[in-house]
């Protein structure tokens, strides 16, 4: 059984003291729900973010990292320094970084690794444009990325590794894929892993992202490979990532 993984990309939202107010409702109501809780906020608000989370089980994550370890590469915040800042987790490759910020595939590659040197749970980011679902090619694109960031690691280093599902066109437009869209590739995607190693293949969470709101969430996650949700929007309002968490259960 695949533990719910609930997690929240705040993206470049909040002010210290909304981003703390909205972190410590999270932590009080966190211990009466049975899933794994996780925020992501921009990198200057891990610290008020973290001390607001205090001792409660809700972990923190970053929204991105560098390919470079270190040296000459201005503006670039380290897997060592995300690691350091009390991150657990580090979503990598969101379509977001792709489409603005043109990451390609080997940089996505190249940031896992860097996370998993530093103990850090990667969530990797997948997912097709509309161009690509209207074409048919949601499998090939999805698999073809998973290749690419995941093809070359060892078993332990896989099972280390969260991904998600986020079709571009549902993010941030409020239309979420169906359940039964969802549930299609993410069979793929298990299929996928299970192919590299049965063993990790079965216990890697596979998040669903893109337009999740409480009232479509509990559809979403009665799929059989759905084992949680990568969040925008609704994770900027306590009680909508609260109500969609509670979902999970
Ligand atoms: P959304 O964003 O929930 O606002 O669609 C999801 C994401 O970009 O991770």
């Amino acid at each position: 059984m695949r533990r719910p993984l609930i997690a929240g990309n705040w993206k470049l939202n909040g002010s210290r003291d909304s981003a703390t107010a909205l972190a410590t409702e999270v932590a009080a109501a966190s211990s009466e729900i049975d899933v794994d809780l996780l925020v992501c906020p921009s990198f200057t608000l891990l610290a008020p973010v973290q001390a607001a989370l205090g001792s409660s089980c809700v972990a923190l994550g970053a929204q991105n990292l560098s390919a470079h370890e270190s040296g000459a590469v201005t503006g670039e915040v380290s897997a060592q320094m995300v690691a350091e800042s009390g991150c657990r987790y580090v979503i990598i490759g969101h379509s977001e970084r792709r489409g603005l910020f043109g990451e390609r595939d080997s940089d996505v590659a190249a940031k896992v690794q860097r996370a998993l040197a530093q103990s850090l749970v990667p969530i990797v980011c997948v997912g097709e444009s509309l161009d690509e679902r209207d074409a048919g090619q949601e499998l090939a694109v999805v698999s073809r990325q998973l290749d690419s960031a995941l093809g070359a690691l060892d078993s332990t280093a896989l099972a280390n590794c969260v991904v998600a599902y986020e079709p571009v066109w549902a993010i941030g437009t409020g239309r979420s894929a169906s359940p039964e869209q969802a549930q299609a590739v993410h069979a793929a995607m298990r299929e996928w892993l299970i192919g590299r190693e049965a063993g990790a293949g079965n216990t890697v969470r596979l998040l669903y992202g893109g337009s999740v709101k409480p009232d479509n969430a509990r559809a979403l996650f009665a799929q059989r490979d759905i084992d949680g949700a990568l969040i925008g929007g609704a994770s900027l309002d306590a009680a909508d990532f609260l109500a969609i968490a509670r979902a999970a259960v």
